[in-house]
């Protein structure tokens, strides 16, 4: 059991001190009652409105997933083109879907809940979270182009957060290198742009870590759930852990 106004956060209605004033104010029913005290418990079983709309009781899950490649980071795809939910195994009862999303193309750790309040946080430009991400890219780097994608680079005429990049390994023969970049912002391509423009397009991409948490033991396609020290850890990191 949570307590109301906890759940009616996790469910995304609003924030919990939204949720204190939703509720009284008269807009949140308990099993078809109407509840303006604080302090109310609810379960899974219950079932709770606001504003007559229901909304989730269900636990919260955390999943971290490496997803791997032609894979869409959505619930569902209107190409009908396999999802990230597809993956998920019938022991995840829960509706859960992506903090975020990864390209069809981009590998790498995605997280899937059905916490709204932390998707939302996480997801937050004000609080978002370092991402650390692998490219191969065409052509090799000079110190002269990191150090502009460190400084931030112009996209759509926006100047990007200052990000961390380095060279990891580089072909002189093909003319490829393994670039990682470190960026807290989420913006759409946001890491193919960037090198885009300093001129390396990406050949391919891996998100390699989210915050403290990495893909250790998880394969591509496969996926696990968090740990309660994890939850605890990536609520403070998103300010939550109030
Ligand atoms: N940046 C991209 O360009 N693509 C992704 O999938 C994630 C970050």
């Amino acid at each position: 059991m949570e307590r109301l106004q906890k759940v009616m956060a996790h469910a995304g209605v609003a924030s919990r001190r939204s949720s204190e004033k939703l509720i009284t104010s008269g807009h949140v029913k308990v099993n078809g009652k109407t509840v303006t005290e604080l302090g109310v418990k609810v379960g899974k079983h219950d079932r709770v409105t606001v504003d007559e709309m229901p909304i989730q009781t269900e636990m919260p899950i955390y999943i971290l997933m490496n997803k791997p490649r032609q894979v869409v980071s959505t619930v569902s795809d209107d190409k009908h083109r396999k999802t990230v939910i597809d993956l998920l195994d019938d022991e995840i009862k829960e509706r859960v879907y992506p903090v975020g999303r990864l390209d069809y193309d981009t590998t790498g750790l995605l997280l899937l809940t059905n916490d709204g309040e932390l998707a939302n946080q996480l997801t937050h430009p004000k609080y978002e979270v370092d991402k650390t991400y692998v490219a191969k890219v065409q052509g090799i780097p000079t110190n002269e182009e990191l150090k502009n994608l460190r400084q931030g680079v112009s996209l759509d005429g926006k100047k990007t957060s200052p990000a961390r990049s380095k060279v990891l390994s580089s072909d002189d023969k093909r003319k490829t290198a393994i670039v990682s970049l470190t960026i807290h912002e989420g913006k759409n391509h946001q890491v193919k742009k960037m090198l885009q423009a300093v001129g390396h397009p990406v050949m391919k991409l891996k998100r390699e870590t989210y915050a403290f948490l990495t893909l250790k033991g998880v394969q591509p396609g496969e996926f696990r759930e968090l740990n309660p020290e994890e939850v605890k850890e990536l609520k403070r990191v998103a300010q939550l852990d109030k």
